[in-house]
């Protein structure tokens, strides 16, 4: 166990390195033990049932960060109730040139032009059944190839390659950094990539016998009517979940200092507000029964708090991590359960939806 002034230097040092070093630097701390195991005994209030997963708490890590499935266990010891591999592709890919990933410390933001590097389908497999043993929630987020002829071929290469393997699938056709890869989103792609996605999960289902859930993660940019669109197809292709949001385009609510007009995603605290209000849409159009993910700019159990009442079932994270380290999961998973306290509940699902239509009315 590092002690906690340790800890705090370590994260020190991390940000005087550029933001893609400080971030190999961490999956190499992570792969060799360095880090801390925070792992203690979940709150039973905290845990969260949907599909056939008990997830142990609800806070999980988000995709991007783990890209090649180097250390989902590691992740796990931190505290995460679950993490989520990926985006990966069939065909490894470099991504886009360096720098693609920027800090804005003055408003707790990233922007990332990542474009998707990755090593591929093969050794993500590689590395995910050497820990097939293992026990903890492992979702694993589908991209497709930059050069891909076709690329509802690769979403569906994505499901076929790892239904033995996930515990969740997340289809991701929300990257900013992919040209042309959110058209995906408009009505008509969306209806057959859906229709490609769930097709090949039930056909690794007859096989395996199990019903790997699919999930479908949006941008925070879609139009109202095109929100509507999307929760409508996930829906009728009885996609099993959202997951709300990617990283934005926009660069609202930025204090102008840092590199705020890098090209890219941008994530962070200065994402909160977009994120949440659509969450709460998407749930007032989804209704009550489809799980979603609450995910954009978590950085307290506070803002934890929030997403759950504007109604996440499960919230995932990465950007307030390279500001606040790791301590910061123990902090929000016990604010978590002090809000319980205060409100008297026995479970997160009784808080979710409390403030739906307050949020959902916001404007960005
Ligand atoms: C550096 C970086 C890389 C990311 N890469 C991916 C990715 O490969 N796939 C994906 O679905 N989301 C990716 N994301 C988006 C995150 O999963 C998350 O949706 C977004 O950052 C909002 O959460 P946050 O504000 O807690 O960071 C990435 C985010 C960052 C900051």
């Amino acid at each position: 166990m590092i002690p906690p002034f340790l800890e705090n230097a370590a994260l020190k040092g991390l940000q005087c390195l550029d933001a893609e070093t400080a971030h190999r630097a961490t999956i190499l701390a992570l792969k060799s033990g360095l880090m801390p195991a925070r792992r203690r005994t979940d709150d039973p209030r905290l845990a969260v049932r949907l599909w056939d997963l008990t997830f142990p708490n609800p806070l999980g890590m988000a995709a991007g960060f783990d890209k090649n499935g180097e250390v989902p266990d590691a992740l796990l010891k931190l505290g995460f109730g679950y993490t989520e591999a990926g985006s990966v592709t069939p065909r490894p890919q470099p991504g886009n040139p360096r720098p693609r990933v920027f800090r804005l410390p003055a408003d707790e933001g990233v922007i990332n032009r990542y474009g998707f590097n990755n090593e591929g389908h093969a050794a993500l497999r590689q590395r995910l059944e050497a820990r097939r043993k293992q026990s903890g929630i492992v979702g694993i987020n589908v991209g497709a190839n930059k050069d891909a002829a076709d690329r509802i071929a690769d979403y569906v290469a994505g499901i076929t390659a790892f239904a033995d393997l996930a515990s969740y699938f997340t289809v991701n056709i929300s990257s900013p950094n992919t040209p042309g890869l959110r058209d995906l989103q408009a009505r008509s792609a969306l209806a057959d990539l859906l229709t490609a996605v769930i097709t090949a999960r039930d056909a690794s289902t007859q096989k395996l016998g199990r019903k790997v859930p699919v999930l479908l993660k949006i941008a925070p940019d879609v139009a109202d009517e095109d929100l509507r669109d999307i929760v409508e197809e996930v829906l009728a292709k009885k996609v099993d979940g959202l997951i709300v949001s990617n990283t934005t385009i926009g660069r609202e609510g930025l204090s102008g200092k840092g590199p705020a007009q890098e090209t890219g995603g941008l994530s962070g605290k200065p994402l909160f507000r977009k994120s949440t209000i659509m969450l709460a849409r998407a749930r007032k159009l989804a209704g009550p029964d489809l799980p979603i993910i609450g995910v954009g700019g978590i950085d307290s159990a506070e803002t934890a708090w929030t997403k759950i009442t504007a109604g996440a079932d499960l919230l995932q994270l990465y950007s307030a991590l390279v500001f606040k380290g790791a301590g910061l999961i123990d902090e929000i998973l016990s604010g978590l359960s002090a809000k319980l306290d205060q409100h008297g509940l026995a479970s997160l699902r009784e808080a979710r939806d409390a403030n739906v239509d307050a949020w959902a009315s916001e404007t960005a």
